[in-house]
């Protein structure tokens, strides 16, 4: 797991004001990154008189849900701005939001919430990229390689846009059955590697952000699906699968409310090296000692980094009828409010790498991804980019990686760079598959053939190059056999 200090936590006073500053420019200039934020675990401060403060005490944060809806209300968003350093859409960046068509992909919504949270100094969770529920439509006539095939450009597609701004990603959500096997799905059909195929894809597509699995009715240790659980999580850090942390949904019912051993829980998958969080967390009519409860138990584990409920207001709940969140309807906080922020407050334990001052006081400085290589949310109507050309004709050279690859296929991507003085004004890549194989995808890139030797030129929006700069594109081969691409070349016109 990536140590705490590339994304250390928030606090609260005058290095707030600084960073907020920086966090507000990053959101308004989009191409910037902002990817919260600072300062360090200090237990020997005031107590917190906000769940954010108290929680930053420690290192962590307090995090909350929100739909796009509550960006015009008023009540959720004093609140939101007031308590959490923390946010996840609660529909938003799920699939069928972020996909709607094949390669078509749909940020307005998750951009708007995620770039309310940034100008409001929060950091942002992703919430998620494969799962058996809300999945484009398209997904429902594929199967096999064509789904798993899919779920990898999805992937690709979505974690490009968000690519050094997100705290966390939710990887895979709600895998596993009850009794502790994988839950049947089209996805699960697709074979059993799919999710560590997830993982892998993920890990090369944004390697700054935590990749998390998450899943509800995991929080007592004895269940079967909380071994199950284990068991993968386990298995994927022996053989070197990249993961990073796990998320408890902890949605605590009248049937399955607190266990007495959640802390073991969470210190038992803290354990085999990853971060836990609460993701979700709501329980019936708010009980006060299951806030509490859940609360400490976090607290005491080194490694449980932050907790999020799943809304701010009962009125904001998908369990509203049974009033399960810190705050009532006419946002007032509850008795469980009191009882959480003490347990924060009462934290004796700190996330580890957050104890040492930051080096840089002000945000996270702008990533360094070109631009070019997020694909646009409407790509076909920007209008191609075309200065034009300057000083030498430019170089223009392909250089070719395996991104991935898996039993039937693999993900290749090709770096275009342009190594002359002048301006690249768009590039075609000639690469020759190998017998058996069919080109499936390419993201960042537009194709023409997909076996044999296939030719790939510009998007719209990258076919520019000036001096010494580079783009990539990506693509997805099915294939008997995984043979790397031969005779890659690129020219320019
Ligand atoms: O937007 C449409 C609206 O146009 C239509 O009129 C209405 C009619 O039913 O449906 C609306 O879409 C609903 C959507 O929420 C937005 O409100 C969907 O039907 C509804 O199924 C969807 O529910 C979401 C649910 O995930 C779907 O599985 C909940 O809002 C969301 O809170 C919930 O979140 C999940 C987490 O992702 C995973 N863990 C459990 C958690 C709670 O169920």
């Amino acid at each position: 797991m990536k140590d705490v200090p590339a994304q250390p936590r928030r606090r609260t006073g005058g290095r707030t004001r600084l960073l907020l500053g920086g966090v507000l420019a990053a959101a308004i200039t989009v191409s910037s990154v902002a990817v919260a934020t600072l300062a360090h675990a200090d237990l020997s401060g005031p107590p917190g008189t906000t769940l954010k403060a108290a929680a930053e005490r420690s290192g962590r944060y307090f995090g909350a849900a929100m739909g796009g809806d509550r960006l015009n209300d008023n009540g959720f968003l004093t609140i939101a701005n007031r308590e959490f350093d923390m946010m996840t859409a609660v529909n938003e960046m799920k699939p069928d939001a972020t996909e709607p068509n094949q390669g078509q992909f749909n940020f307005s919504a998750g951009d708007a919430i995620y770039n309310w949270a940034v100008s409001h100094g929060m950091r942002v969770r992703g919430h998620t990229l494969a799962w058996h529920a809300q999945q484009p439509r398209f997904w429902a006539n594929l199967s096999g390689s064509a789904l798993r095939s899919a779920m990898i450009s999805h992937i690709n597609g979505v974690m490009a846009h968000y690519k050094g701004k997100l705290a966390y990603w939710d990887v895979v959500n709600e895998a596993f059955a009850e009794n502790g096997s994988r839950r049947s799905s089209n996805l699960q059909a697709t074979g059993n590697d799919w999710i560590e195929v997830a993982f892998r894809t993920a890990k090369a597509a944004d390697p700054g952000v935590k990749l998390c699995y998450n899943d509800y009715n995991i929080e007592n240790w004895t269940y079967a699906k909380t071994q199950g659980v284990y068991n993968m999580i386990s298995d994927f850090k022996a053989r070197g699968v990249p993961i990073d942390c796990v998320g408890l949904q902890t949605h605590f019912t009248g049937g399955s409310s607190l266990p007495g051993n959640f802390q073991q829980t969470l210190s038992s998958f803290a354990a085999l090296g990853v971060d836990v969080a609460l993701t979700e967390a709501d329980v019936t009519n708010a009980a006060t000692n299951q806030y509490q409860g859940l609360t400490q138990a976090c607290m005491n584990v080194p490694r449980c980094v932050g907790i999020t409920t799943w809304g701010i207001r009962d009125s904001d709940s998908w369990r509203g009828s049974e009033n399960p969140l810190l705050f009532d309807r006419n946002s007032n906080p509850k008795a469980a409010y009191t009882a959480v922020l003490n347990a924060l407050n009462a934290a004796s334990t700190t996330v580890p790498g957050t104890t040492t001052p930051p080096s840089t006081p002000t945000s996270t400085p702008p990533s360094s991804t070109p631009p070019t290589s997020t694909p646009p949310s409407t790509p076909t109507s920007t209008p191609p980019s075309t200065p034009p050309s300057t000083g030498e004709p430019g170089a223009c050279t392909a250089t070719y990686r395996t991104v991935n690859s898996w039993g039937g296929g693999y993900q290749g991507e090709v770096t275009v760079a342009n190594n002359g003085s002048g301006t690249l004004n768009g590039w075609t890549v000639r690469l020759t598959l190998a017998a058996g194989q069919t080109l499936a995808n390419v993201w960042n890139g537009v194709n023409t053939g997909t076996t044999g030797t296939i030719s790939v030129r510009n998007a719209s929006y990258n076919g520019s190059l000036g001096a010494n700069a580079s783009t990539t594109f990506g693509f997805l081969v099915n294939a008997s056999t995984n043979t790397a691409p031969g005779v890659v070349s690129c020219t320019s016109p």
